[in-house]
């Protein structure tokens, strides 16, 4: 098999002026895509902004021999989402690959969590997702072509302490993504969701120093390539991955125990003394979408 090449496509990159995106951004431009690098150039926590960011990744990928434009909007808002798609369409007439990247962090304890925390990383994350997701994904379907990805967290599908908006959002992202990849599917657009591990700027006072020095921002960079290329089916699933480690993650259903016969009420006290067949996992499975879950059911529904 061949290089995974690029040539003819275009990639947007949201959050691309550092960390993740910037490594993103510089290895679809060196297999051969035209990329926008979009950055608001703001703090970790969402404040300020900067074209500094973006334009800096542009001229990195300029002075290797390849081709690139910076958009400075938010992800937050409809404008921002419809100026980024539009920048690619403008300066390359295509949109192939969208990669969500963008985020911000505001960490605090639920109980100390003010809603101004709760919105931003929601606005950022999630919101952001809608508001680039949607113009894109009106070029794609013209196409027939296009690959998505969405950046979840370990902090949402797992858990985290002290990032209750933070998690929410990532996995959110996850909701998203489990109906985009039904509605998309039909036009060649695959939704894939990943869950990067990486020092960058928000996990640098986190991670200590002898892992961050192994925890480079590049190990994650070949699956959210290889999922964006067009020779890549996979579709809708979530992918972790850091330090050169890759693996699928996923929401499972167990098989359960049938209790009742559709009939009769099921008093609480016969979950109690089931509990442990009801919350055995043994044999779990992803479903691929949610009627998948009336198989259980079946036997009492016929
Ligand atoms: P980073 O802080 O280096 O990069 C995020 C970029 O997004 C920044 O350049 C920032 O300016 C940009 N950005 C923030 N708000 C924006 C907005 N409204 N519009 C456009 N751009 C905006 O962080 P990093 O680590 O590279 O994170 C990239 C993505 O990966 C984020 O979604 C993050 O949540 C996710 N992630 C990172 C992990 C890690 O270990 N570094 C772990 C799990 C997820």
């Amino acid at each position: 098999m061949g290089d995974i090449r690029f040539d003819g496509k275009v990639a947007v990159v949201t959050g691309a002026g550092g960390g993740l995106g910037r490594e993103y951004a510089l290895d679809f431009a060196k297999r051969g895509a035209k990329v926008v690098v979009n950055d608001l150039g703001g703090a970790r926590d969402g404040s300020g902004q900067s074209r500094s960011a973006a334009d800096t990744v542009v001229d990195e990928i300029k002075k290797m021999g390849g081709s690139a434009v910076a958009c400075y909007d938010s992800v937050s808002t409809v404008d921002g989402g419809e100026n980024i798609v539009k920048a690619a369409v403008d300066a390359f007439g295509r949109v192939d690959i969208l990669v969500n990247n963008a985020g911000i962090l505001r960490d605090k304890t639920f109980i100390k969590m003010t809603v101004e925390e709760w919105d931003s990383v929601m606005s950022v994350h999630l919101r952001g997702a809608f508001c680039v997701t949607r113009p894109a994904l009106a070029v794609m379907r013209e196409q027939n072509f296009g690959r998505i990805i969405v950046t979840t967290s370990v902090s949402g599908v797992f858990g985290n302490f002290g990032q209750s908006n933070y998690g929410a959002a990532k996995m959110g992202l996850v909701g998203f993504m489990n109906v985009l990849k039904l509605e998309a599917a039909k036009y060649n657009i695959h939704i894939n969701a990943v869950a990067p591990n990486a020092v960058s700027r928000m996990t640098q006072d986190v991670l200590p120093p002898e892992i961050a020095k192994k925890m480079l921002a590049k190990f994650n960079v070949p699956m959210v390539v290889y999922l964006c290329s067009e020779e890549c089916a996979e579709n809708g699933s979530i992918f972790v991955m850091g330090a050169g480690w890759f693996g699928k993650a996923a929401v499972v259903c167990g098989s359960g125990i049938a209790l009742g016969d559709a009939k009769r009420d099921i008093p609480a006290e016969e979950v109690r003394d089931n509990f442990s067949k009801i919350a055995n996992l043994d044999g779990a499975k992803p479903l691929s979408n949610s009627a998948e879950v009336f198989q259980f059911m079946a036997p009492l529904l016929s």
